[in-house]
């Protein structure tokens, strides 16, 4: 059975995300989407059981999508779950350095590909981190996340 491994932060998921799982989805018998349970940027906005949550309502479409969480090294999870290849969305040229030199790097430590996909280009300047920006300061971010991270975005920011 061929397994697609979608890792990242999801802080939250965007439609950019859910753009890049559901085309997983089509390639792959099954696609584990793993949220880092430590990542390394500041402070998380959602907790790991609200972005579990979020992930499992805007996937609940696709019947071969499953959400789990990881720690420490990638590849561990990867082997340990019998992964088939790591999936990564690529935005821009911008994203490709960083994304290539991890491939590189997951593929030396456990000899798994990453398999780039390009984002489709009405997302392409879509980041967890500036819907967050945009929705703490008020702006609309409807068309940008699906709608029950929306709402949780409100519920979060409201006065
Ligand atoms: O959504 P993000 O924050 O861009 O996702 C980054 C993530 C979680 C995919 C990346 O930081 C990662 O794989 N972290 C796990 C630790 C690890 O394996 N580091 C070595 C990577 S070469």
């Amino acid at each position: 059975m061929a397994i697609a491994l979608i890792p990242g932060s999801f802080d939250p998921v965007t439609c950019g995300h859910v753009d890049i799982i559901e085309r997983t989805a089509v390639h792959f018998d099954e696609v584990l989407v793993a949220v880092i349970r430590n990542p390394q940027k500041a402070q998380a906005l959602f907790t790991l059981e609200e972005r579990e949550e979020m992930l499992a309502e805007v996937t609940a479409h696709l019947s071969n999508v499953r959400i789990d969480f990881f720690k420490g090294l990638l590849v561990e999870f990867a082997e340990a779950h019998g992964v088939s290849a790591i999936v990564k969305g690529l935005r821009a040229v911008s994203d490709f350095d960083y994304e290539l030199q991890m491939a590189q790097m997951n593929f030396k430590l456990a000899g798994i590909d990453t398999l780039f996909m390009p984002t489709s280009p009405q997302h392409s300047f879509l980041s967890s981190s500036l819907v967050r920006e945009v929705a703490r300061f008020g702006g609309d971010v409807s068309s940008m996340v699906p709608e029950p991270v929306a709402r949780r975005l409100k519920e979060k920011f409201a006065r």
